[in-house]
């Protein structure tokens, strides 16, 4: 089993990245010989989507075109089994880090159907200051849906509130255990 790990955050040790650590060691003890391919989007030479159409052309591939980091990134995705995203709220929605590549995965919309592998788990964790995760469950919900390209594909959602701080090491324990369930279920 293939999982790729994106981590949308620039804190490579704030809460999203913990969080993912923990959701990894949930998904491991389901498949424990599962490669785990981590991408740090922060770390990336990357463009928004420059709406060339070109993706959407006859003959595209089913893949956005772009020449940049990203391409990588989106052709592992058609070849893993999961993927699993860490996404911090900057400003009430995902970071711009998320929503640059979001916007890439235009190139997987094709007229008919989605080019991304039907049988492919997707999950996203969104971290927040806000203590109440009610409050942008909108966020996570958009994602979910988009992940899941509104139910036909399975995708799951969790948010964690009340991240404050230098950085994730002050994680709560009932905390991590929800981010390890997500691993574990994303794995099943
Ligand atoms: C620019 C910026 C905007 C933020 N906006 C919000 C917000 O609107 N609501 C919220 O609950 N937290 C907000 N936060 C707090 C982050 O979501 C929180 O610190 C989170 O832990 C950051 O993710 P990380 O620890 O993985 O880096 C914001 C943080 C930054 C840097």
């Amino acid at each position: 089993m293939r999982l790729m790990v994106l981590y949308c955050s620039p804190r490579k040790n704030g809460y999203s990245a913990r969080y993912l650590q923990e959701a990894v060691l949930g998904y491991q003890e389901v498949h424990p010989n599962a490669q785990i391919i981590p991408v740090h989007l922060n770390d990336l030479n990357m463009k928004g989507c420059q709406h060339c159409g070109a993706c959407k052309a006859e003959d595209a591939p089913p893949l956005c075109l772009l020449e940049d980091d990203l391409k990588q990134v989106l052709q592992t995705t058609l070849e893993v089994d999961a993927v699993l995203w860490g996404i911090p709220n900057y400003m009430a929605d995902y970071n711009a880090q998320a929503k640059t590549l979001i916007d890439r995965y235009y190139g997987y919309m094709k007229k008919e159907a989605s080019t991304l592998p039907s049988t492919q788990k997707s999950a996203v964790i969104m971290v927040q200051g806000n203590p109440d995760t009610d409050r942008f469950k909108d966020v996570e919900e958009f994602v979910v849906g988009f992940l899941g390209q509104r139910g036909r594909r399975v995708a799951y959602g969790l948010t964690i509130g009340g991240c404050r701080g230098v950085d994730g090491s002050a994680a709560p324990q009932e905390e991590l255990e929800k981010a390890r369930n997500l691993g574990r279920k994303l794995a099943e």
